[in-house]
């Protein structure tokens, strides 16, 4: 192990036990950078932490980010501990900083924060059967219900206007409308199809708005690999990832957690044949989520989980052809259409859940019945 002189002094900051033996990069994030570091205590055992670098590009505020990860990991400590569930190992930890805070600025820009590590636990990429991704959906389902009680004025909105849609269609208009990168007149059927659908996807919002859904804490980030699993026999142990968590809808975490973990397809694949919802794996995740959500979130939630799902699609859908339209500059691309390929995907994917919007209401309606 060799560590420079910087990142020592960033992990002298914090209040960790014993002397560090050991630090490594850990590869599999895309968004932070990551280490894990291993302690050795006086008595001869050791203690790993998480250390993170937190992207400050994405978080121009990282300071309302923490404040928000500190809150809702308390809570949900809280929630645990009340319910006769030991949250060790099963809910992240902030390490505080020595002297006070729970973040370290390096001098160069850079924000670092640091947490417990989850020992004996895996992330997938992948679904590997409909049990596993039951299991996700519990983990997702049980993050929602432990924090049904949270104040939600306390949490900063680090991203504004994250899933307003309304918004999103306005942005992907002007997008048309500027047509920077000249790339609009080859791609008029995909524009027509996100236009199509404008209005009726800003049912989210609209609910939001009336009042007929309550705000709540929303991870917005729901991929699987953001639920740690026990390295033997895979239950889920912890959520992980609480960067984006922010006032939102549970539609929007059960929908984006569909849209990635029961399509059969990869979120790039150019062979549209292969791209559909996988109803086994929908039901599966349901199941977990209903199962651990239904005496916390409303009917009117339970009922319009469905909804979540088309509408992250999307959304997606519109963010990845408004960014091919605007010339690529947010998503990094592998190749010049990249974005277009993407975007086709998830315009696939859209059209095969409309088709199956029947079969979803219908098992989500089951599970509600099974479960409440
Ligand atoms: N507390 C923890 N204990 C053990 N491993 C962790 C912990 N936090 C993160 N990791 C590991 O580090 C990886 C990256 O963490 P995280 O998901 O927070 O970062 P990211 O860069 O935002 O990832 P993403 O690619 O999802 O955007 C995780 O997949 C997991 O393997
Ligand atoms: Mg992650």
């Amino acid at each position: 192990m060799t560590i420079d002189s910087k990142l020592g002094s960033i992990i002298d900051r914090f209040d960790f036990p014993g002397i560090l033996g050991d630090c490594r990069e850990v590869k599999t994030g895309h968004i932070n950078i990551t280490y894990r570091l291993r302690f050795a205590l006086p008595d001869g055992a050791t203690r790993d932490y998480i250390l993170q670098r937190i992207n400050n590009y994405v978080f121009k505020k990282p300071w309302e980010v923490m404040e928000n990860v500190q809150l809702v990991t308390e809570h949900i400590r809280q929630s645990m501990t009340r319910q006769g569930i030991d949250p060790k190992n099963r809910v992240l930890r902030v390490v505080p900083v020595k002297g006070g805070g729970n973040m370290v600025e390096d001098g160069d820009g850079g924000y670092w924060r640091a947490y417990d590590y989850i020992r004996h636990a895996k992330t997938t990429d992948r679904v590997e059967s409909p049990a596993q991704f039951r299991q996700i959906g519990a983990a997702f389902g049980q993050f929602q219900s432990m924090l049904s009680d949270f104040p939600i004025e306390k949490l900063h909105d680090t991203i504004p206007h994250f899933h307003d849609t309304r918004k999103r269609v306005g942005d992907f208009e002007r997008s048309v409308q500027l047509d920077v990168a000249h790339r609009a007149a080859g791609v008029r059927e995909d524009i027509e199809f996100i236009r199509s659908r404008g209005e009726v996807m800003c049912r989210i919002v609209d609910m939001l708005n009336a009042g007929d859904i309550p705000l709540r804490v929303t991870h917005n980030d729901t991929k699987i690999n953001n639920v740690m699993l026990d390295a033997d026999t895979g239950e889920a142990l912890c959520v992980i990832d609480l960067d984006t968590v922010m006032p939102g809808s549970a539609l929007y975490d059960f929908g984006d957690a569909i849209r990635y973990g029961a399509s059969t397809a990869a979120e790039d694949e150019t062979d549209l044949e292969r791209v559909a919802l996988d109803m086994d794996l929908f039901a599966a995740f349901s199941e977990g989520f209903i199962a651990s959500t239904a005496a916390r979130l409303t009917p009117v939630e339970l009922e319009n989980l469905p909804v979540g799902a088309l509408v992250m699609t999307y959304e997606n859908a519109l963010r990845f052809l408004a960014d091919y339209l605007d010339g690529d500059t947010y998503y990094k691309i592998d190749y010049p259409a990249h974005n277009l390929d993407r975007a086709r995907c998830q315009c696939k994917l859209l059209t095969d859940m409309e088709a199956k919007r029947d079969g979803m209401y219908t098992t989500v309606a089951a599970l509600c019945r099974r479960f409440t």
